[in-house]
């Protein structure tokens, strides 16, 4: 055998791109060359840690609070967790059931590896956060797509649940939703959850956009059950992308399953990421204030958008995003979004990277970052899109 025949990457890591980190780079490199880019490509949140949080982090390393931690945390982290979900959800979660993880994306790893085997389905709702279908492949996995319908916000509901051909063993589900905003109601996600215990699915619930909401608060999948996996982070409503630290609210059974996964996959989060994060729980009023904001930037984003001609969104509940049909003007999204950001530096994200198969006629604009940038890409992008039409 031809040593090159060995030397080949596996089939699991022919992952496919995260497209907004392409375009992220595109961006970039414009900018590196003196343009003025306006980044609405990455749901990263604008505004950095606060104060105490940055100084938390400074006192552990100061401290030499650097070792390893815990395989699920600093207890005190834990704790302080179970507490969010008591001030936010009136619910008593026992802090051994929360594991500390390497930001969502780590906890969605051991997640999936305690909860499936190589060859089960998993039921995800297109469009959805690209990496849910591209991690769930790389370990073996097999993605039952759901297209979830524009009427009711892109999420997916129990009539669809009902479709499928065959069982799936899970179900991934986000409330508020990437890429579009979108919430599930009450009754419907009570419906969903209902519908995964008779059916004997296990459900997983990405809460990480939790605390940005503009009309009501998000509901957690666990003021209705306790069988199902809760992925939650420091990136969004805390906006501590960077500090990579999220976690799990796990079901009994996968506790066990999930501690000799992380001591195995990553020993533990990063510790000062750890001590930052306790101290960002003390500081909610910082980044409640900070909605005001996102609330600003979506009321322009969204008047700039339907002022340009895009009247087709998904319904901006939470999060930071807007999604947006631009099927009047192309069929190639990717193609549409090199254009943009060549011809007028606005920086989004191409609608294939949610999905595969309508997103060649959809974009997803972030509001995460400054107003200023906001406003001036509204500003470009009509004139643009105008210029199009003529
Ligand atoms: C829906 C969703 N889940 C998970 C993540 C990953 O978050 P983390 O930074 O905690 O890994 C993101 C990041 O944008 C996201 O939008």
């Amino acid at each position: 055998m031809k040593s090159e025949q060995i030397v080949q990457p596996s089939e699991r890591g022919r992952i496919k791109a995260f497209l907004a980190m392409d375009v992220l780079r595109a961006a970039n490199a414009r900018q590196a060359s003196g343009e003025r880019v306006l980044h609405l490509e990455l749901g990263e949140p604008g505004g950095g840690a606060p104060e105490s949080v940055t100084e938390a982090a400074a006192r552990a390393m100061r401290g030499r609070a650097t070792g390893y931690t815990n395989a699920f945390g600093i207890d005190e982290l834990r704790a302080g967790i179970a507490g969010l979900y008591g001030r936010w959800h009136d619910l008593a979660i026992d802090r051994g059931r929360i594991a500390v993880t390497a930001g969502a994306s780590g906890g969605f790893v051991l997640a999936f590896l305690a909860a499936f085997d190589p060859g089960d389905r998993v039921a995800v709702a297109d469009p959805g956060y690209p990496c849910y279908r591209n991690t769930l492949e790389a370990l073996g996995i097999e993605v039952v797509r759901i297209e979830a319908k524009a009427e009711n916000g892109f999420q997916p509901t129990v009539a669809d649940l009902e479709a499928l051909a065959q069982p799936v063993h899970g179900l991934v589900i986000a409330s508020p939703a990437n890429p579009t905003g979108s919430m599930i109601g009450s009754g419907d996600l009570a419906a969903i959850v209902k519908w995964c215990e008779r059916s004997g699915t296990r459900l997983v619930s990405d809460e990480i956009y939790h605390g940005i909401t503009f009309d009501r608060p998000a509901e957690t999948v666990l003021r209705h059950t306790d069988n199902a996996i809760i992925v939650n982070s420091f990136s969004k409503f805390f906006a501590m992308t960077g500090w990579r630290i999220g976690w799990l609210v796990l079901p009994d059974d996968l506790v066990a399953a999930v501690e000799r996964l992380a001591q195995n996959l990553y020993i533990s989060a990063s510790t000062v990421g750890q001590h930052a994060a306790l101290a960002a729980l003390s500081a909610e009023d910082v980044y409640r204030r900070r909605l005001d904001v996102y609330r600003r930037n979506r009321d322009i984003l969204l008047a700039g958008l339907t002022g340009a001609g895009l009247d087709r969104i998904a319904p901006a509940e939470g999060a930071f995003y807007a999604y947006a049909h631009i099927g009047a003007y192309s069929d190639d999204s990717i193609a549409f979004c090199s254009r943009l950001l060549a011809e007028t530096g606005i920086a989004i994200t191409p609608g294939v990277d949610f999905d595969p198969v309508r997103g060649h006629e959809f974009v997803r604009f972030s509001y995460a970052g400054d107003t200023a940038d906001i406003e001036e890409a509204c500003k470009r992008f009509g004139g643009w899109l105008e210029s199009l039409r003529s």
